[in-house]
């Protein structure tokens, strides 16, 4: 379904940054693991940033077009086709780890936040936007799937060694390309791993 939406030469989501994601970005440490990428906007914009990029996706196609935008933007990230429902980032390696609009099963995603948990530095971010299980009745954008929407108290108890910098569920404009199309009910979550 995904590598069929990204089959279009035109990017699904834009080619700009999520807006909570780059109103955030100067908090961010490298190496950066963004979760579901898809065509790179994220990825590249926070390599235009300085920062080294992992974006991680199951579609081949999806990053593909990821990497012609590197290269039509003059910036390097690398790319890995993964599933998420399987997939185990290394341990204590990235300065932060980015996830916009990554919406799995519900254990699926509680299992990948655990893993993606140990992942980040101590000191590091997790910085997270999904849409919310109020957005159900939306046709805004996000999955129609209650199961794999988000909710604030699922992301603080999915990042228990993190400090919580900032946890809320806002309802705001998201226009991105022509799948999220305007007013929308998001969970944002920012957390800090804890040292100890
Ligand atoms: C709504 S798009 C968001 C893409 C990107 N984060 C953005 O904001 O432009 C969701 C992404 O999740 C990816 N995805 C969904 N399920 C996945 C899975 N099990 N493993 C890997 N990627 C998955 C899709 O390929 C798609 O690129």
């Amino acid at each position: 379904m995904w590598d069929e939406r990204y089959a279009d030469d035109e990017f699904a989501y834009g080619t700009e940054p999520n807006d909570f994601l780059a109103e955030h970005s100067g908090m961010l440490s490298g190496p950066v693991l963004s979760l579901a990428e898809g065509e790179g906007r994220n990825a590249v914009f926070l390599a235009s940033l300085g920062l080294e990029v992992v974006g991680v996706d199951g579609s081949a196609v999806g990053l593909a077009k990821a990497q012609k935008l590197a290269a039509l933007k003059g910036v390097s990230i690398q790319t890995t086709v993964v599933d998420l429902e399987t997939y185990t980032p290394p341990a204590n390696f990235f300065g932060a780890a980015v996830s916009i609009s990554a919406h799995l099963p519900s254990q699926a995603r509680k299992r990948l936040h655990r893993l993606v948990a140990q992942s980040i530095k101590p000191g590091g971010l997790i910085m997270l936007e999904g849409y919310s299980q109020a957005q159900i009745n939306r046709n805004t954008g996000g999955p129609k799937d209650p199961d794999m929407l988000l909710t604030r108290a699922d992301m603080e108890q999915e990042f228990p060694g993190f400090e919580v910098l900032l946890s809320r569920e806002v309802e705001r404009e998201v226009i991105e390309g022509k799948f999220h199309t305007g007013l929308a009910s998001v969970v944002q979550f920012i957390g800090k791993r804890k040292e100890k």
